[in-house]
């Protein structure tokens, strides 16, 4: 039988909030720099995602989470929801590069992080990671050159034993790009493929 998940009621809200997003971005502005506009990810991949790190030891007592580009947040709100299950202590921090997005958070949906998120309007590539030890990224950039690098410099910053999901490919990213890495083990969640650095 196949269980049935209600959403959580805060989950439901924040999606019928971001709904209500406009902006004068046009997709050329992303695609010009080699870059993804803030696209949905898929809810259903993401479900017991927390619950799953857990029971494989993956998490700390201190859990540091990024988004890499971090759009309008819906999938590290729904990462937060999943959080407060678990008797962990967990930190959201979410990077953006573009202002409208994170203008949009704070104006309509910090009522609903209640504090819990960080923001910081940065590039990725400025970013220092080694404090973080669950790095999450949906395709920020649309190529196997900036996607490379971004991980690249990720990889090369967090401690052993943190952790890389990528929502894009079943956890693969494009072009399977993450299986390229030596210092990564691919761990099979069942319908997702997460990364664990050595
Ligand atoms: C596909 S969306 C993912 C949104 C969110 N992470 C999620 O999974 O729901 C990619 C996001 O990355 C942002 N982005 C792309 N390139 C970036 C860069 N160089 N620095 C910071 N953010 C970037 C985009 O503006 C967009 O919001």
């Amino acid at each position: 039988m196949i269980e049935e998940i209600e959403p959580h009621p805060d989950l439901i809200e924040y999606f019928n909030i971001t709904q209500n997003f406009t902006s004068n971005l046009t997709v050329d502005i992303f695609t010009n720099v080699g870059e993804n506009y803030n696209i949905l990810s898929d809810i259903n991949k993401n479900i017991f995602l927390l619950k799953r790190l857990d029971e494989l030891n993956l998490l700390k007592e201190e859990n540091h989470i990024i988004d890499c580009g971090i759009g309008l947040g819906n999938t590290l709100f729904e990462i937060y929801l999943q959080s407060k299950e678990i008797d962990k202590k967990f930190y959201f921090k979410g990077v953006e590069k573009q202002k409208v997005y994170i203008r949009f958070i704070l104006d309509n949906l910090s009522h609903l992080w209640k504090d819990a998120l960080s923001l910081e309007n940065n590039d990725i590539m400025n970013i220092d990671y080694s404090n973080f030890n669950i790095v999450y990224s949906y395709s920020p950039f649309n190529n196997h050159k900036q996607l490379k690098l971004m991980y690249q410099k990720i990889i090369s910053e967090i401690k052993p034993e943190s952790i890389i999901i990528e929502h894009a490919n079943k956890g693969l990213g494009h072009f399977n790009l993450l299986e390229e890495f030596n210092d990564l083990e691919k761990i099979n969640l069942d319908h997702l493929y997460i990364f664990k650095k050595l």
